[in-house]
């Protein structure tokens, strides 16, 4: 009786919002469908998705048109380089590692995206890309913030942590937390890791109803991962970062192997330049590769992201013969906690929706068949992490270089050369290789030849050095002389908190 009444509660309250239709197969639902159904609509608010479908198709707010016309590259008194202004690097890292031993900065993952371009059935930050010591994405983050805690520790002689909060979503939740727990946290604090969750949006047809993904089952996608911001108010978590002190927050990507977890040097420019936002970036040099590009947009900072760029403004070059808007969003950003909080307590609102045009699996109304449509026949709404540079009082870029610190894992091995499990793997060996060769180690081949520390052009079969090092050992580079300075080795070589392993050749 009381789910009847329930029902017929739901019914009127999804009629009032012209989105009925969700119950038009009610009648034909188990008792348990009914529940999960039921659930699901109990938290939905029908009145807000629709304003946002309204919005997000035009009907106000936000800059109308193609950005194209309005964009302007970020200007010389915004930007620091890692590699141009290297004279000034020590003291950004001193200054984020004293930030990092009072306890003043937190790490901020974002893990609630789907993966669907990599097509794997767990979350990404999962993966294991086949790296000789078999870490998964997660893993090598945890060990990254220990050993950054380790350093700060030692300079300052003080204890400290950085609070990990990591974003799930509906779909990644679960199996994120268990693999943080079966793992033991990977040796942090489970008080340290704070796991929240963003929220989800219906798909939409192109006339703004909800679309069904089975008879009693809503199409529903997380809010993207601007949804961090609506999330942040709802669980807490900007107070919980007050309480903890933290007043300077890394947010990131999870598919970044090269990612430098809370790092110092971006948290000491930010902070030395007065900033309250700032994004980190690489060097574009591709017109099509997909990456947003932090730019100004009718004076106001904010990404452009690939999916909303003209090619032939991709395509345009300054007078160096540059990309013009060659400011890549590695989805690397700095935010002071007093801006986070402005942005959840007064601008989060007016952040708009971002809309995808997607072939989305859905019932059909009128026979109740799963369609799997061949063209757009739907929406999917998101919010953008960058979405908030607009209100940012003082924003800075940091430039890094790709090969230290970018190489994003997007795509299955078998789908395209580029951002998949082999570059990533490549990428980081690679970057360890270097790492080698800088402590004064050496590489000699199966005859005992120094292999020359300039490496070749790579050809699709020039494969990298097989050369790992645990995140414990070694954050960025520091600390490899005692290991390796004078000594020749041979390939693959794993450092670790074990010692230096040279590992007979397995064919990997
Ligand atoms: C993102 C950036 C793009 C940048 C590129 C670099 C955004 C919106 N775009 O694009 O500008 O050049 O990375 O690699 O940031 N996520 C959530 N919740 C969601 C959706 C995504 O937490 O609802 C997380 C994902 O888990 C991932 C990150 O956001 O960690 C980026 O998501 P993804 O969809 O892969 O972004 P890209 O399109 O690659």
């Amino acid at each position: 009786m009381e789910a009847e009444e329930e029902g017929a509660r739901l019914a009127a309250r999804l009629a009032a919002g012209g989105q009925g239709h969700v119950l038009r197969f009610w009648p034909q639902l188990g008792a348990a469908e009914r529940r999960e159904l039921a659930a699901e609509l109990r938290g939905m608010d029908v009145a807000e998705i629709n304003g946002f479908f309204r919005r997000a198709r035009g009907g106000g707010g936000g800059a109308a048109g193609a950005p194209d016309g309005r964009m302007e590259p970020v200007p010389r008194d915004a930007l620091g380089s890692a590699s141009r202004d290297r004279g000034l690097l020590p003291g950004w890292e001193s200054r984020g590692l004293a930030e990092i031993a009072g306890g003043r900065v937190g790490a901020l993952l974002l893990a609630g995206g789907q993966g669907t371009r990599l097509g794997v059935p767990y979350p990404k930050g999962m993966c294991d890309v086949g790296l000789p010591s078999r870490k998964s994405l997660f893993h090598l983050q945890a060990q990254r913030l220990r050993r950054l805690q380790q350093l700060a520790e030692e300079r300052h002689g003080q204890p400290c942590c950085i609070p990990w909060y990591i974003m799930t979503s509906g779909r990644t939740v679960e199996s994120t937390r268990e693999f943080f727990q079966k793992h033991r946290y990977f040796g942090l604090k489970k008080e340290n890791v704070v796991f929240f969750q963003q929220g989800m949006l219906p798909a939409l047809g192109f006339d703004g109803k909800i679309l069904l993904e089975e008879k009693g089952r809503i199409s529903m996608a997380p809010d993207g991962n601007g949804g961090l911001y609506r999330a942040l108010g709802a669980h807490g978590i900007v107070d919980d970062m007050e309480r903890r002190g933290v007043q300077s927050v890394h947010v990131y990507c999870v598919d970044n192997i090269l990612v430098k977890v809370a790092d110092p040097a971006f948290i000491g420019f930010c902070l030395e330049k007065g900033a309250d936002c700032g994004a980190k970036v690489v060097e574009k040099t591709n017109p099509t590769e997909p990456v947003g590009v932090v730019c100004r947009v009718d004076g106001v900072y904010q990404v452009v992201e690939y999916s909303e760029i003209s090619l032939a403004t991709a395509q345009k070059r300054g007078p160096d013969g540059r990309l013009l808007f060659n400011a890549g969003n590695i989805a690397n950003h700095f935010f002071t906690t007093a801006f986070l909080k402005d942005v959840v307590n007064t601008y989060e609102p007016q952040l708009q929706h971002h809309v995808a045009e997607k072939k989305i699996p859905h019932v059909d109304m009128e026979t109740g068949q799963l369609v799997q449509p061949e063209k757009p026949n739907g929406i999917k709404m998101e919010k953008f992490v960058f979405d908030i540079f607009q209100f940012s009082k003082k924003f800075v870029v940091y430039e890094v270089l790709r090969e230290d610190e970018f190489s994003p894992l997007k795509n299955a091995d078998s789908q395209n050369g580029k951002d998949n499990p082999t570059t990533a793997r490549h990428a980081l060996m690679s970057l360890h290789h270097r790492w080698v060769l800088n402590a004064g180690g050496h590489f000699v081949d199966e005859n005992g030849t120094r292999i020359p520390a300039i490496p070749r052009l790579k050809d699709a079969n020039d494969l990298p050095i097989q050369c790992e090092i645990s995140p414990l050992i070694s954050y960025g580079g520091e600390g490899l002389e005692k290991y390796v300075k004078d000594r020749e080795f041979r390939a693959p070589l794993i450092i670790d908190e074990d010692g230096v392993h040279e590992l007979v050749k397995n064919g990997m």
